[in-house]
Parts: structure tokens; C-alpha cells; sequence
């Protein structure tokens, strides 16, 4: 029976070796968390990363990293120290990561890192084929894995390869900066299909083809080395009854078989000591706007002191590419920041933020989304954001607000939230207020019409429409051929 081959460079477990023994944990991140619902439910395997490095193994524990991941439907691409730095940290990370999210001041290109770049894909497409069967179609994610449907083209030209970008692309004119652009696009119209967020991302991608290659474009449609390659935007949904009824589950429940989490905010909440919830997560990026959101914070209680007490930003920040300099950077201007404004405004009885430098399991996200009145997202840039969604879908008396950044690739499915300009602290004050005052009813009628959208365009349509799509590719081509 035919299957899909699922790639990414995470894969959705994370492995961890101690004392010979294997522990798996799930891996953070919209790519690994949306498409671990596909993957479970579906006939594929997923090709990638481990985290581990070929360092960590000998003989006896690679047999054991191998069949850890088979349980999980799994194959492992192994990876060298050096080739985690030049590929992941390197190239992925410190150059095409900070341009795709137009941060062109972090963007560094080296020669060393894009020849890693080259050959750590080279190394994913030689896994791909070792275990592409005949009528296997191919589903390539993200910008660490931009050469691999052009690689693999090359040696089956005839295999359907689907390509997903879960981050922006960026405009021509930011593009066009890189050294190797044009191969960075042959590799990826080495695709029947390839994918975006939003249309916005999709026209920058035709423009750039058109304009740096010149090939000829017919609506979405590009025409390259006697192929036509089809392009389109897919907004990829969330399993939106996971989140749902685990919300209700976790409202159902006694207090005794509440978690710890839960037991210390439901304290805070007692005894005339109500401050409303005000929450935001993500990984600990610079594109997510945490610094900004702490500085807004902090204007918002300054411009309106009637607050004081009143509101607390829980801020959960779970730890990523710590070994990029940016990232260490960043992780050291938060602390400070919290830091600051945790001592100028805190009294006995109340810290304006919560601040959790960690990842937490998914009982304590939904802790979280159902205690928090108010979530706060403001990305510079983000593709998607899943946690918009995963907010919304975990209200289930339909009540709270959503504040989002305009950035996001979400906020243009979800105009009912309040979208902010990140980079104005005046109306990210204005909107904290309006928030935290918003009618019960206005708040229904917004997040109604929120998920109803959500919950019909999930993570299962979001993969179903994409399959369908590529499948067509091929329809198309036999019409031609
Ligand atoms: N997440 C998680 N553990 C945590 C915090 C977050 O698994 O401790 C998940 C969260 O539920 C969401 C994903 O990480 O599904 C973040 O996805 P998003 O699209 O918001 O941002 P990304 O990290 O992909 O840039
Ligand atoms: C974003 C990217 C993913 C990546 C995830 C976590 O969602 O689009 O490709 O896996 O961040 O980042 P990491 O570097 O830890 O894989």
C-alpha cells in the first residue's frame, strides 16, 4: 500500500539518551505539534532529526535510537556535531531563519554553513529514497529542507513532491539579498506543489521566481524545466477538538485532580486577590516580540496605574536555539526586563508578571488558555501562530479576548481578535485596556464566529486540501502528457 513520506528537520519526538536508556519527548514548535495530528492518524512515516548527534551513539545505542523511532512510524537522518552547527544552527538559523522574518541585521551568510546546508539536505533526500516505495508521494517541510525536492527530483523524477514553507517568504527586494538565491528556488520548484501560509507569502515567492529566474507564470501556476509547478496557499488549522475537549475535560474536573499549576493560579484567584490573566506563549525567539510586549507591558501599567493589582501578564517562554548568539542575547535583555519591571511595580500581594522559562506539557497549555481572560501575541513577523488558535479553541464558554499582531500569518483568518500594530506600545495599552473591559457579550459574539472558522478549517482539512491539491498536480499532468 502506497504511504506519505512526511520530512521535516525536527521530527515530532526529540530523543534523549541516559545511562543507555532511551527517553522520548515530544518536540515544541507549530510544525511538529500540527503535523503530529496528521502524521498519527494517517498512513506515513516522518523523516528527520533526532536531536541527537552521531556523537552521543555507539554502535549499541543507534539500534536503539532506531527502533525508539519506528515505534512512532519514524526514521532517523543522523547528524555529526559539525553538521548540526554548519546546517541547523549555521545556515537554517542564522541566516535563512532572520532574513525569512526580515531581520536582515541578524542574517549571516557563510560559504562553510550553505556547503552544510547542501550536504545535510543531500544526506535527508539519500533517507527519503531509501524508503520511497513505488506510488509513495512526498511531503517536504520547511526552510532547513529548501534543496531537498529539487534532490530528490533528480534521482526520481517522476515521484509526486509536495513542498510546505511554515515560515514567511519574505519580498523581492529582501530575497533578492541572498548569495544563493536562485538555487535556494530550484530546489524548491523541484515540487509539483509547493505551499504557504498565506496568499501574501505565495505572491512574494512568484514574484521572486519570475523575477530572479525568469521562468513564465500563468496565474499560480510556474512553468519550469518542461514542468509546471503549482503554487498555493494553504493556512494550516489546529486539531481544534483536542484542545476543545480537553478544555472541557479540564473544567469538569474536582479540585483534588487539578494540577499543580492549576491549584497555584486558582489560589491567586481567591481571597479578594483577583488579577485577570493576561498570557502569552512562545518559544523564546526574536521575532515572537517578547521584549516589546514586556516594554507595552510595562507602559500600559503606567499609563493607566488603575490596573495595578488588577492584571498580571503570564509570560511562558520555552527555550530555543540557545547555541545562536541572538537567542542568548535575548534571553539575557528579558530577564533583565522582567526583572525591572517585576521590582518597580510589584507590591505584597501581587507581581505584575509570571514568567516561565521552560517547556510545559499539554495539560498545563490548557491550564493555561482556559485561567488567562486575556491572550497577548505580538510577533515582529510570525508565519502562522498557532497559539492564537489553540486560545480561542480552548474557550469553551466562549469568553476572553484575543489581542494578535498584525505580523502573524493568523491574524488574517481571525479578524474578530483585536489586532495590534506590535511596534506601537500606545495601542497595545489602549487595547490591554479595552481587553480587560470588554463586555461578556461582545466577547461570545467575537470568539463564536472564531471558532466556528477554526474549528472547521483544522489541521485535518488543512492536510486534506493540501494531499487533494497535489494529487491534482499529477490528474494535470497525465491531461498534458
Ligand atoms: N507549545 C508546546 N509546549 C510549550 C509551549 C508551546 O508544545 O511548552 C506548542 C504550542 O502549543 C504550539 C507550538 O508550540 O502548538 C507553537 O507554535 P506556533 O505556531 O505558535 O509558533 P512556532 O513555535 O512554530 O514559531
Ligand atoms: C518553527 C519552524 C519549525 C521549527 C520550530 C521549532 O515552527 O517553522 O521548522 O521546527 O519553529 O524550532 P526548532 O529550531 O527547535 O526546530
Amino acid at each position: 500500500m502506497s504511504k506519505t513520506i512526511i520530512i521535516s528537520n525536527r521530527l515530532p519526538l526529540q530523543l534523549e539518551i541516559n545511562n543507555n536508556s532511551i527517553t522520548a519527548i515530544p518536540s515544541v514548535g507549530g510544525l511538529a505539534t500540527g503535523m503530529k495530528s496528521v502524521h498519527s492518524g494517517s498512513d506515513s512515516i516522518w523523516v528527520g532529526w533526532s536531536g541527537l548527534t552521531d556523537e552521543n551513539l555507539d554502535s549499541k545505542s543507534e539500534i536503539l535510537v532506531k527502533n525508539a523511532l519506528k515505534k512512532h512510524q519514524c526514521v532517523g537522518v543522523s547528524l555529526t556535531e559539525a553538521e548540526v552547527d554548519g546546517f541547523y544552527y549555521g545556515f537554517s538559523n542564522n541566516a535563512l531563519w532572520p532574513l525569512f522574518h526580515y531581520f536582515m541585521e541578524y542574517t549571516s551568510f557563510e560559504k562553510e554553513t550553505w556547503e552544510t546546508y547542501q550536504s545535510v539536505n543531500q544526506k535527508f533526500a539519500d533517507v527519503v529514497i531509501d524508503n520511497l516505495e513505488e506510488g509513495d508521494s512526498i511531503w517536504v517541510h520547511d526552510y532547513q529542507l529548501l534543496l531537498l525536492p529539487e534532490m530528490i527530483r533528480k534521482k526520481k523524477p517522476d515521484v509526486t513532491i509536495g513542498f510546505f514553507l511554515h515560515i514567511p517568504f519574505p519580498s523581492y527586494e529582501v530575497f533578492r539579498t541572498i548569495p544563493c538565491r536562485e538555487a535556494l528556488l530550484k530546489g524548491m520548484l523541484g515540487a509539483d506543489l509547493i505551499g504557504f501560509h498565506t496568499y501574501d507569502y505565495e505572491r512574494h515567492f512568484l514574484s521572486s521566481t519570475q523575477r530572479i529566474l525568469g521562468h513564465e507564470i500563468n496565474f499560480n501556476n510556474v512553468h519550469f524545466d518542461n514542468r509546471i509547478v503549482k503554487v498555493d496557499s494553504f493556512p494550516m488549522g489546529i486539531d481544534y477538538d483536542k484542545f476543545h475537549d480537553a478544555a472541557q475535560h479540564h473544567n469538569d474536573k474536582e479540585k483534588k485532580e487539578k494540577t499543580e499549576i492549576q491549584q497555584e493560579i486558582d489560589k491567586h484567584l481567591t481571597g479578594g486577590n483577583k488579577a485577570k490573566l493576561i498570557l502569552s506563549i512562545d518559544r523564546l525567539d526574536y521575532t515572537k516580540g517578547i521584549a516589546n510586549r514586556l516594554r507595552a507591558f510595562e507602559y500600559f501599567l503606567d499609563k493607566y496605574p488603575q490596573f495595578k493589582g488588577k492584571a498580571r501578564l503570564v509570560m511562558l517562554a520555552v527555550p530555543s536555539r540557545s547555541d545562536v548568539p541572538q537567542y542568548q542575547i535575548l534571553k539575557n535583555e528579558i530577564d533583565q526586563l522582567v526583572g525591572r519591571i517585576n521590582g518597580k511595580f510589584a507590591e505584597v500581594s501581587w507581581t505584575p508578571i509570571w514568567y516561565f522559562y521552560r517547556s510545559m506539557p499539554f495539560e498545563n497549555l490548557i491550564d493555561l488558555y482556559t485561567s488567562s481572560e486575556v491572550a497577548l501575541l505580538t510577533p515582529i513577523r510570525d508565519g502562522m501562530n498557532l497559539v492564537a488558535k489553540e486560545y480561542i479553541a480552548s474557550r469553551v464558554d466562549k469568553k476572553g479576548v484575543l489581542i494578535l499582531s498584525e505580523m502573524t500569518g493568523a491574524s488574517k483568518e481571525m479578524s474578530e481578535a483585536l489586532i495590534i500594530n506590535p511596534n506601537n506600545f500606545e495601542e497595545i495599552a489602549d487595547t490591554i485596556k479595552m481587553a480587560l473591559e470588554m463586555p461578556e457579550e461582545e466577547q461570545i459574539k467575537r470568539n463564536t464566529a472564531l471558532q466556528k472558522r477554526l474549528k472547521r478549517y483544522n489541521v485535518e482539512k488543512w492536510a486534506n486540501d493540501f494531499m487533494e491539491a497535489l494529487e491534482g498536480t499529477q490528474a494535470t499532468l497525465k491531461k498534458f502528457s
